[in-house]
């Protein structure tokens, strides 16, 4: 299918230069959204159709809108980054596409032709482009989301979507400023099964995550650490990024993609990186129980997260029940910062790109 040309609505308020540049000098993650999105329409009689660049607004959905009464909604999250010779440059924004049908698919939605998703995106992007943040970290936070928008009660995979893309300069997603974060280990709740939707990016999944969430605030963590379901003894992923282990033999651990756990795009990087680096990866289950003892013992060094939004995020201490126990020295390992400013640099034009994921 050939991909609509976007029609550009002309915004008739635009944000002040000196509102944006207050807005933008210090955001906090998903708090400050620029003047445009993407809207594409879709339909079983139609097909895609319907798109526009054109100033963001609230939605209106009739009450009955399917997605506010089950949930038939996907998203993405990627960045785009602004290059030091003034270009901009998105990361792997072909994986998004790819994962974002997965998602669709899982979902029972329409699935987009990748073109499509990736024009969108790049024409959110050039729309907006005077909201990238000047500050460490700084990147344009990309959400392309699709939602089901046939106005229908019968529970049924809706014949209407409607595809968006929204804009959010960001910082760095962790605003504590702790060199390493705390994590609260949920042995009540989990946040998916096998046969579920773990490996999709919808938000019924974050949704299930909240309540653990909201525990390990309460309790003074930053992050949930999920186990799996059937057993509730193995390392998942956290509320929104994928997990891995450092050893004091410099091999690398991180759980397998068994349908439970979200394919992270930064975690397939981070593989990557990692192996080119000459360091063994092994993605196998691995325990909690496992993990305390080996951090225990020092066997373990290094642990750390990674998401789009967090990028590479270091874990200093865990709490399980009434037990805590410290990664490494507590702050950020040699490991886990070795991969994170080859990563960074790769996305930021400041090393080269082997693997052909910058897209400028
Ligand atoms: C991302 O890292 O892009 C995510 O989607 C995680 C979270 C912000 C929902």
């Amino acid at each position: 299918m050939l991909a609509p040309a976007f029609a550009r609505l002309p915004h008739p308020n635009p944000t002040a230069d000196d509102v944006r540049a207050a807005a933008i000098a210090d955001p906090v993650f998903g708090r400050v959204f620029t003047d445009h999105m993407v809207s594409i329409r879709y339909s079983d009689a139609k097909g895609w159709h319907d798109a526009q660049v054109m100033p963001r607004g609230p939605l209106l959905l009739d009450p009955a809108t399917a997605v506010l009464h089950y949930a038939q909604e996907i998203f993405e999250g990627l960045k785009a980054y602004r290059l030091d010779d003034g270009s901009m440059a998105l990361f792997r924004v072909e994986a998004n596409a790819a994962r974002f049908n997965a998602s669709a698919r899982r979902m029972a939605m329409a699935e987009m032709p990748e073109d499509l998703f990736i024009g969108a995106v790049k024409a959110a992007v050039e729309a907006d482009a005077d909201w990238f943040p000047p500050v460490d970290g700084g990147a344009l936070y990309l959400r392309p989301f699709m939602y089901a928008s046939e106005v229908f009660l019968g529970v049924k995979p809706a014949s209407e979507y409607h595809f968006l893309v929204i804009v959010s300069p960001v910082g760095n997603y962790f605003k504590s400023g702790a060199p390493a974060v705390s994590l609260w280990v949920s042995e009540d709740y989990t946040r998916a099964a096998p046969g579920g939707t773990g490996a999709a990016k919808c938000g019924g999944n974050y949704a299930a995550s909240l309540i653990a969430q909201r525990e390990a605030i309460a309790k003074g963590h930053d992050q949930v650490v999920f186990l799996d379901a059937a057993e509730h003894r193995w390392i998942e992923e956290l509320g929104g990024m994928n997990m891995f282990f450092v050893f004091d033999d410099g091999s690398i651990v991180t759980p397998p993609l068994t349908g439970t756990i979200l394919p992270g795009i930064t975690r397939d990087a981070i593989i990557t990186l990692a192996k080119d680096a000459g360091l063994a990866v092994r993605e196998e289950p691995y325990s909690i129980d496992q993990w305390q003892a080996d951090a225990t013992s020092g066997r373990l060094t290094e642990s750390f997260a990674c998401g789009t939004a967090a990028v590479v995020t270091p874990v200093g201490k865990v709490t399980r029940g009434q037990a805590s126990f410290t990664i490494g020295a507590g702050g950020p390992g040699q490991v886990t910062t070795t991969l994170k400013d080859k990563l960074v640099g790769i996305q930021r034009g400041l090393a080269p790109d082997p693997h052909g994921w910058v897209t400028r």
